[in-house]
């Protein structure tokens, strides 16, 4: 599919014979890669004596353009066109010994996983949806507060970009002017002395209206943000290198510490009141940043509270 779609990308008139010389294959092969196509959910205009196009052009996600942005060299990357988790992908990757640091990504997600059980959308092409993985030697112990320095890295990369506020929602969304426009899923796959995390960030750049259909909550994306739509090579180029950056430090055992300020400068909650939901439990309060481990500090009558974990989730009242 990534082929066609690849000779499609310019958004001009191709023929079903042009694209089968191109490719090597029957039109009728042709053909039935640009049903595949429609069925992922990119429109293929069709007319006759003319041929086939997609009404808008694409860049595509190609291992030589997130190179050339910076990608590091030592990190492998894989591509797949169309998988139902890149966080899944990576996991099966490292039961079968593969080398870290990785990155998978990929044009299609059909069964992408967020947080709390919960799925997440990505439409075809259009948005960026990685993992990334990485080998900490000296255990689960290190990684504590991992997943909102990984926050701060992608908030810093949209700053840098030009979106005006970027916010971070403990304990690892990301916000624009209350909208939500990325979420981070952490998987820890651990042994006695080794600890593999993966890193899912699902980040929107375009967002198709099917998509807007299925999400539940106030969201955006970096089109509307930034009034041009940025080449997710290099968006997810310069987030791989932040992530590097924020492994290293952890390794080395600086840990959240290193990040706390900026996280907090970032906290879009900081002296809001707040509901946390925990389970069945529900409790509000106003919160009050982060403690040095990264747990959100929750005031209450009581005093402040210290809330770890990912199953919590915080609404603003
Ligand atoms: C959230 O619920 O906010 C977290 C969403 C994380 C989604 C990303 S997309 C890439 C990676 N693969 C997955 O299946 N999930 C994460």
């Amino acid at each position: 599919m990534r082929e066609v779609l690849k000779l499609l990308s310019d958004s001009k008139f191709h023929s079903g014979e042009a694209l089968g010389e191109a490719l090597g294959i029957t039109r009728a092969a042709v053909w039935k890669r640009l049903k595949k196509i429609e069925a992922a959910g990119i429109a293929v205009h069709s007319v006759k004596g003319r041929g086939y196009r997609i009404p808008e052009p694409l860049v595509l996600l190609e291992e030589s353009r997130l190179r050339a942005a910076g990608l590091p060299d030592n990190v492998a990357v894989d591509i797949p066109f169309d998988t139902p988790s890149t966080n899944d992908v990576l996991k099966k990757k490292i039961s079968l010994g593969a080398k870290l640091p990785a990155l998978v990504i990929t044009e299609h997600q059909t069964q992408g996983k967020g947080r709390r059980g919960r799925v997440w959308e990505s439409g075809v092409a259009k948005n960026i949806t990685m993992s990334f993985a990485w080998q900490f030697e000296q255990g689960p112990s290190v990684v504590e507060g991992l997943s909102l320095a990984v926050g701060v890295v992608i908030a810093k990369v949209l700053r840098d970009m030009g979106v005006t506020n970027p916010g971070l929602k403990w304990p690892n969304d990301i916000h624009v002017d209350n909208h939500k426009i990325c979420g981070i899923l952490l998987e820890l796959v651990a042994d006695q002395d080794v600890c593999r995390v993966i890193i899912g960030i699902g980040l929107n750049v375009e967002s198709t209206p099917e998509q807007r259909a299925k999400v539940d909550q106030p969201w955006t994306d970096l089109t509307s943000r930034l009034a041009y739509t940025p080449d997710r090579n290099e968006v997810i180029a310069n987030i791989t290198k932040g992530l590097v950056d924020v492994c290293e430090a952890f390794a080395s055992g600086e840990g959240i510490a290193k990040y706390h300020a900026q996280w907090q400068a970032f906290d879009v909650l900081f002296n809001q009141p707040v509901t946390v939901y925990m389970g069945n439990r529900q409790q509000s309060g106003i919160a009050r940043g982060i403690d040095m481990n990264g747990a959100l500090r929750l005031e209450t009558e009581q005093g402040i509270e210290l809330l770890h974990g990912g199953e919590i989730s915080v609404r603003k009242q």
